[in-house]
């Protein structure tokens, strides 16, 4: 079948299904709210959506460990809900694309059950391996959530591979039978006319043969042997051409450490292409070193450098994938914009990524401003990871400092429950809520600022829409100016009918500005602006502009 690329005009909204909305009211989020709310994620412009797993789990990590790919948890509304809302969404010009999780299983699959006891044809579904005789581990690799990436079993009376939590044993994509398993999940989701996949941590699934130990790093030991692993083309190519190139589908890979140069391996455009885009994590490193555990001083410079890299390297060969938010990183205005400039640093962050090239992805919650979370206890969290982290890293340090490095680096931050309007629990639900909400939710929340022409959710919505009428948004050339600012980051898109000038101020101060040499503001027309009285000399804080011409 021949793929329409469809994607390329699409702006995508991810759902974190478990804190979108509760719809019959038992407090946990489901696809009865988002049928409530399809209208809502259509009217600020998005024709996608991509839904973090629906499926029957034991929610060790929250739905990233699955014990039955073909269904949908009745915690969501089970499959009936399901179909109701790919209805719902595909009659208003949406498409859904659904995460697909299999470099590892639940430990309750039934796979893993039957693996475990030796029966056949599950024995060699996982990756077990005896201890060594001075009752070592068989390698050194971390896991990213608890400890070592292995644990003894005691039914088989061997270890299974985890990479991440223990509850996530890890598939062995060597066995065929694995991949036939894998083709059959794809094919019956897109037979029943889903639109793609997310594919979780894909460029994970092929081990080095031998699992040699790693001494790289002083973490995520091993990440080198697994990681772009010798067979994974061998894998994506099967995957492809036995089920994906059938459909007129998209894939989006999750892709940790991937370089421009890397990911054209694997997306680019022609013959032989694996996936449509990449899901990179260069541009989520501009205040932390290779994820928000290990925090550093934001940097502007690095942000842009990530944002250049990928612009220019992927031009005319692959197709990027833009994002400031998901379910594994903090607030974006908590992170790299300022929460005492909320509205403008927030709006200024929309501008900033929407109008670049590639396909945008906005997170449920992104829309209204919403900003990190800040508990008063420890126990409060709920994120595997996050638990074990607390409980074996940074023991020594005060009560409070461990509670605030939480605060800095967990990924509940953009967990909590998403705020609709000034009721209790924000709106979500009716019932008890399975999980917090931000306590800002009376001040933050969506009916708050539907109606306010000047709020961020507007400013979201009258640039998503922009966008789709520029061209050169999504067919020109990036270029960027001024790249040794610290404060100021401003590029323009150019195609042969249009051009536009993006300017972001990052600072907190007001700042003299003047235009790139070429571009003449009294001539460009003002697209959009998070000040109302703009000065073409000055910059407020965290001021955004984009001019046409
Ligand atoms: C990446 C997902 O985005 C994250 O939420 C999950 O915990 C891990 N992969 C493991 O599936």
């Amino acid at each position: 079948m021949e793929q329409t690329q469809w994607y390329k005009n699409s702006v995508f909204y991810q759902i974190w299904p478990r804190s979108f909305r509760d719809g019959n009211g038992d407090g946990m989020g489901d696809l009865y709210g988002v049928l409530q709310k399809l209208d809502y994620i259509k009217s600020l412009g998005c024709d996608g959506i991509w839904f973090s797993p629906l499926y029957p789990s034991p929610g060790a990590d929250c739905g990233y460990d699955i014990s039955d790919y073909m269904n949908i948890d009745p915690q969501f509304g089970g499959m009936e809900a399901f179909k109701a809302v790919l209805e719902g969404a595909h009659s208003r010009g949406m498409k859904v694309i659904m995460d697909l999780v299999v470099n590892h299983t639940s430990d309750e699959h039934e796979w893993f059950q039957k693996s475990r006891r030796r029966i056949e044809p599950y024995t060699d579904y996982y990756i077990w391996r005896p201890g060594k005789k001075n009752g070592k581990l068989p390698n050194n690799w971390d896991s990213h959530f608890e400890g070592k990436a292995w644990t003894y079993d005691e039914v088989r009376k061997e270890y299974y591979m985890h990479l991440f939590a223990v509850k996530q044993p890890d598939l062995n994509m060597d066995n065929p039978l694995v991949r036939e398993e894998v083709k059959k999940i794809m094919r019956f989701w897109l037979d029943m006319g889903v639109d793609g996949f997310r594919e979780d941590v894909i460029t994970f699934i092929s081990k080095k043969k031998g699992l040699p130990s790693d001494h790289l790093l002083p973490v995520y030991k091993g990440i080198f042997m697994y990681n772009h692993g010798p067979r994974i083309h061998e894998f994506l190519t099967e995957f492809q051409n036995d089920v994906l190139l059938n459909y007129d589908c998209m894939t989006l890979a999750e892709a940790p450490m991937v370089t421009p140069g890397i990911a054209l391996k694997y997306i680019r455009e022609g013959k032989g292409q694996e996936f449509s885009m990449m899901i990179q994590n260069e541009t989520m490193c501009a205040d932390c070193f290779f994820q928000d555990y290990f925090p550093r001083k934001f940097s502007l410079r690095r942000l842009k450098k990530a944002f250049r890299n990928w612009q220019e390297k992927l031009d005319g060969k692959g197709w990027n994938m833009l994002f400031l938010e998901n379910h594994d990183h903090l607030r974006i205005i908590s992170r790299y914009g300022n929460p005492e400039y909320r509205e403008a640093s927030g709006k200024m962050l929309a501008a900033m990524y929407l109008f670049q090239k590639g396909t945008p992805f906005v997170y449920q919650g992104q829309e209204i401003g919403m900003v990190n979370w800040h508990p008063g206890d420890p126990e409060m969290y709920e994120d595997v990871a996050t638990r074990y982290y607390y409980a074996h890293h940074n023991q020594k340090a005060s009560p409070r400092a461990r509670l605030h490095k939480l605060w800095r680096c967990s990924r509940d931050s953009s967990r909590t429950l998403m705020q609709w309007d000034a009721t209790a629990n924000g709106g979500f639900t009716t019932g008890k809520p399975w999980f917090y909400v931000n306590d800002n939710y009376k001040e933050i929340n969506v009916a708050r600022q539907d109606g306010d022409r000047d709020s961020i959710l507007n400013f979201y919505r009258l640039a998503i829409g922009l966008r789709k009428r520029l061209s050169c948004v999504r067919w020109g050339k990036y270029r960027e100016y001024s790249k040794g600012s610290g404060w100021l980051y401003q590029y323009s898109m150019q195609d042969d009918r249009q051009r536009i000038l993006v300017v972001c101020s990052f600072s907190d101060q007001t700042k003299k500005y003047k235009a790139p040499d070429g571009f003449y503001l009294d001539t460009g027309k003002l697209l959009l602006c998070n000040y109302s009285d703009p000065d073409p000399a000055v910059l407020k804080p965290y001021e955004t502009r984009v001019y046409l011409w």
